[in-house]
C-alpha cells in the first residue's frame, strides 16, 4: 500500500498499533537495492508492520545537480516491495507534504560529529538529515528504524539525533551489503558507467589493504599509502580517506590503546560520489 500523505499514513498506522502491532521504519532515498531490502527484510522479522519511506530530500544535498540527478524509480521500488511477504506501508511524500510548506533544513549541533568527513566536504548534509529523519519519526512513530552502516557517520549521528529530540524510537544499524566485487551497494552506483562500475572494486580492495596494514603500520604511512594508490588510478579520485576514532569521529593521528578506529573514504567517478568505510580494529 503506498501513501503520499502524512495523515492518511499516520490514521492507518493508528489502527496497527491499536492492535498492539509493532511497527519498523526504513527510511530510504528510493532507488532501491539489495543493501535497502536486507533492511527491509530484517525490520519484517523483527515488526509487525514495515514502513518504507521513499523520498529524495531536498535538504541534505549541498549540490543541485546531484539533487536532479538522484534516480527516482517509485515504480520500480514498489515492484521490488511487493514481493516480501509481509505487511509493507510506502511512504512517499512530496517534499511540501513532509515539511508542511517550506523546505527548509533545522540546525542541529550533533556534539561535533556534524563537523567531521561528510560534514566537511557536504556543509549543511547532516542539518537536512537531522531535519527529514526528525520528520519521518514524528509522522510514523515507529518502535524501531534500520540504517546501514555504509553511512556510519549517518548511523551515529542519528542516534544523537533521536537523544536531542527525546523520539522514543531504537536505532538499528545494519551491516554493508556489497556487490559481489565489493563495492559497497548504493542508489548512487545506478549512475555509474560500465567501466566505472568494474573499476569501482579498488575502493573496497584499498579499504581491506588499509586494514591489512594497519596493526602494524602507523596511520601516517596507511594514509600516505591510499593517497598514493589514488594518485595512479585514471577513473577515480580520491576526496579523503580518513581515519577516525569511533567514538567520536575525529581524525586519528596516532594510534592509541583502547580505542576503536574505523578508516572512510570519498571517491568520485565522474560525477559520481561514492563512500565506503571499514573497521581496523
Ligand atoms: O541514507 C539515506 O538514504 C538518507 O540519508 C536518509 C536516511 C533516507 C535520509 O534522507
Amino acid at each position: 500500500m503506498i501513501f503520499h500523505e502524512r495523515e492518511l499514513i499516520h490514521k492507518e498506522l493508528l489502527t496497527q498499533k491499536n492492535k498492539n502491532r509493532s511497527i519498523g521504519l526504513v527510511p530510504t532515498m528510493g532507488a532501491l537495492h539489495q543493501g535497502h531490502l536486507t533492511l527491509v527484510a530484517r525490520a519484517l522479522r523483527e515488526n509487525d508492520v514495515v514502513v518504507v519511506s521513499i523520498f529524495v530530500n531536498p535538504t541534505q544535498f549541498d549540490n543541485t545537480r546531484d539533487l536532479d540527478k538522484y534516480p527516482r524509480t517509485l515504480v520500480e521500488d514498489t515492484k521490488l516491495l511487493n514481493k516480501f511477504e509481509g505487511t509493507i506501508l510506502i511512504f512517499a511524500p512530496e517534499p511540501r507534504e513532509l515539511y508542511s510548506g517550506k523546505v527548509r533544513a533545522k540546525r542541529y549541533r550533533f556534539g561535533g560529529l556534524e563537523h567531521q568527513m561528510e560534514g566537511k566536504y557536504r556543509k549543511g548534509h547532516f542539518n537536512g538529515v537531522g531535519t527529514v529523519l526528525n520528520l519521518l519519526f514524528r509522522a510514523i512513530e515507529p518502535h524501531k528504524a534500520y540504517f546501514g552502516e555504509k553511512d556510519f557517520q549517518q548511523l551515529q549521528i542519528v542516534k544523537k539525533l533521536v537523544a536531542i529530540e527525546k523520539l522514543p524510537v531504537k536505532i538499528i544499524g545494519c551491516k554493508i551489503v556489497r556487490e559481489p566485487h565489493g563495492l559497497a551497494m548504493s542508489s548512487r552506483n545506478k549512475r555509474l558507467t560500465p567501466a566505472q562500475f568494474k573499476e569501482a572494486s579498488f575502493i573496497y580492495e584499498t579499504l581491506l589493504e588499509a586494514r591489512r596494514r594497519f596493526p602494524t603500520h602507523s596511520i601516517a604511512h596507511v594514509q600516505f599509502w591510499v593517497e598514493e594508490r589514488f594518485r595512479n588510478n585514471k577513473t577515480l579520485r580520491l576526496e579523503y580517506f580518513e581515519i577516525a576514532n569511533v567514538k567520536n569521529l575525529r581524525t586519528a593521528i596516532r594510534k592509541r590503546k583502547g580505542n576503536t578506529y574505523r578508516a572512510f573514504i570519498a571517491v568520485f567517478a565522474g560525477e559520481v560520489r561514492l563512500i565506503d568505510n571499514i573497521a581496523l580494529n
